[in-house]
């Protein structure tokens, strides 16, 4: 069946906007935008989303299963949103733990997940997804790290309308799934698309930096390090991988 859906030309954020109406809204209700004027990524980063082809979209989910069981849902949707893009003639895209989307060694898509709901009760989420299509090249001074288009990674680039309606159904299909499954379904599916596995790379967690080989994930949904031969599982929100 379809979700509600609201197209918005100018907003602050999608993920504002449906945070906003919680206790009102259908879950799976959809909001997508134009143009964000404080588009957000995590901890408070910015998320550039000028005016062009890029999609700017977030949907709203409640999950019987409480705020705890939330913790995967960012690598889920990025296995949904990579797997998706692959299908539709973008087959390099891959993941970067925990929140990217990659293709090449560069940022092409975040996703970012919000949500309010208290020990025990319903976890009321919002989770947003920002995908470079078509980036316009003034709003590129802002970025401070490598990015790409979805462009560059197709040969023959989908319409934006198919883009969208095909990501919105397979996400929603995704937390479905994730709420009868958890994380076990999926743990193969993001080690065969993980942009960094085997790779060496670092971890920042506030000033320290922790240098080692990827191994992908684990059931968990931690990120698994090997420093010499010693694997070490990473969790929480504080702490941003990157190649070294
Ligand atoms: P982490 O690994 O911790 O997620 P991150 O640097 O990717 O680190 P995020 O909060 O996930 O941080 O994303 C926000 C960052 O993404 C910004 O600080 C900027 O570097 C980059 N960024 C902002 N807008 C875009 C965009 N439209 N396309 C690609 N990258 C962007
Ligand atoms: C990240 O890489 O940290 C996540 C970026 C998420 C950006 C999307 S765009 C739609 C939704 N609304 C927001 O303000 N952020 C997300």
């Amino acid at each position: 069946n379809c979700p509600q859906l609201e197209l918005i030309p100018v907003i602050d954020s999608t993920n504002q906007h449906l945070l906003n109406q919680i206790g009102q809204l259908p879950c799976g209700a959809v909001c997508l935008a134009e143009y964000q004027q404080a588009g957000r990524g995590r901890r408070g980063r910015q998320w550039q989303s000028p005016f062009g082809s890029n999609l700017y979209l977030s949907t709203y989910w409640r999950l019987e299963a409480g705020v705890a069981a939330a913790m995967g849902l960012s690598l889920v949707v990025g296995v949904a949103i990579a797997e998706t893009l692959q299908q539709l003639g973008a087959p390099d895209i891959r993941v970067k733990w925990p929140n990217d989307l990659y293709y090449h060694d560069k940022k092409l898509a975040g996703i970012l997940v919000e949500m309010t709901g208290k020990a025990g009760d319903a976890a009321h989420l919002v989770i947003g997804m920002g995908l470079n299509i078509a980036m316009p090249i003034v709003a590129t001074t802002m970025i401070d790290q490598a990015w790409t288009n979805l462009s560059a990674a197709c040969v023959s680039l989908p319409s934006r309308n198919v883009l969208a309606a095909t990501l919105i159904d397979r996400i929603h299909q995704t937390l479905k799934e994730y709420e009868d499954i958890g994380l076990s379904g999926f743990v193969e599916r993001w080690n065969k698309i993980d942009n960094f596995l085997n790779r060496p790379v670092k971890l920042l967690i506030g000033e320290r930096v922790i240098e080692g080989i990827a191994r992908g994930i684990n059931e968990q949904g931690a990120l698994l390090l090997d420093t010499n031969g010693d694997i070490t599982a990473y969790v929480g929100g504080e702490i941003s991988l990157r190649g070294c």
